[in-house]
């Protein structure tokens, strides 16, 4: 499926053409889409607040975060960093020097803050006390069941009311922690609310009128990728959004595949039209090939059939055959 990104600013929209490939990490591209969106989708709505991620390796999702934002609104980046006897269950490897590197290589502003700390040890250094604060808060740091509830707690006490939250590996088969740490964060009466999936990740709003705020937030800003709808999730319903070929807006007007995409964003809507044209004209030429078929195919037969019976012995069961295929001759 070929789908059209949301007009982004040029920094967000240079880094899904041309940095997504080279920045190491684990992100689906069209993910990098709809969190590149939805940042931008949320400032369009008034909504306010900063950034934050817990677990950033080379800085793959915080750059589509982080990027392009208004230089009083913050980014926030946590991770163990050098400490990788924090690192328990050795999700990722965070390197602090390399995402320095594509901080300024992509065009990041002064507004980041690097924070080096395991995120069990936040709530401790009074981050939680400092308020709610963040729009938008991405969990993609240790994947235990333990850590993942730990941070879904402190995201959901320091996200802002119409913010939301960014839960990474959510299906991931390798990281059952993740789901895992969900469902006890939940069964412990956690309150933010799951509401749409993209690829990987899922995000919850913080109740549930947020929640359907934020999938028909989704519906406006991507209206072409929703793939399913109302899938029932942990008592809610989430929207199911789908990997897509996407052409990437800047404000600059310049649309252009993400790298790697070309060959499906050559095949323009025109070009599809061109092909349904085709395969139309097609389907009406080989219904006539086969009307004329049915028609010639009968009196030739019995003709022959009646004359020369030992000729045409052999040619019976091909005739069964073709009558078989185009359906008995009228
Ligand atoms: C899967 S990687 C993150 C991937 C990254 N978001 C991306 O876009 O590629 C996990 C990161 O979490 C860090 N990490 C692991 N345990 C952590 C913890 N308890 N607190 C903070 N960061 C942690 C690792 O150092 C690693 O960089």
């Amino acid at each position: 499926m070929m789908a059209l990104t949301p007009v982004l600013p040029d920094a967000k929209a240079g880094y899904l053409r041309s940095g997504l490939q080279q920045v190491r990490g684990w992100l689906d591209a069209s993910t990098a889409v709809y969190l590149s969106g939805i940042e931008v989708a949320q400032r369009t709505e008034d909504i306010v607040g900063d950034v934050a991620e817990i677990g950033i390796h080379h800085g793959k999702s915080f750059l589509c975060l982080s990027l392009g934002l208004p230089a009083d609104q913050r980014a926030v980046a946590i991770d163990v960093f050098d400490d990788q006897s924090a690192n328990v269950d050795n999700s990722g490897r965070g390197n602090r020097p390399t995402f320095e590197r594509n901080l300024a290589a992509y065009g990041a502003g002064d507004n980041i803050d690097i924070l080096q700390s395991s995120s069990l040890d936040l709530e401790q250094a009074g981050f939680v006390t400092a308020g709610r604060r963040f729009r938008i808060f991405s969990i993609d740091g240790g994947h235990t069941k333990e850590i993942t509830e730990n941070d879904l707690w402190i995201a959901e006490r320091t996200v802002v009311e119409r913010g939301l939250v960014v839960l990474d590996d959510v299906l991931n088969r390798h990281w059952l922690g993740v789901i895992s740490g969900l469902f006890g964060y939940l069964a412990d009466g956690g309150s933010l609310v799951p509401a749409v999936l993209v690829p990987n990740k899922l995000i919850l709003a913080t109740s549930v009128d947020q929640a359907k705020q934020y999938r028909d937030l989704f519906a406006a800003t991507f209206p072409t990728a929703l793939e399913k709808a109302d899938v029932p999730l942990a008592g809610h319903l989430v929207d199911v959004y789908a990997q897509a070929h996407w052409l990437v807006r800047g404000e600059n007007d310049e649309t252009g595949p993400i790298t790697g995409h070309e060959p499906m964003a050559t095949i323009t809507a025109a070009r599809l039209t061109e092909l349904e044209g085709q395969l139309r004209t097609a389907r009406s030429d080989l219904k006539a090939v086969q009307q004329q078929l049915r028609a010639a195919n009968l009196p030739l037969y019995r003709k022959a059939a009646r004359r020369m019976p030992w000729l045409a012995r052999p040619v019976r069961p091909i005739f069964r055959r073709v009558r078989k295929v185009m359906g008995r001759p009228r």
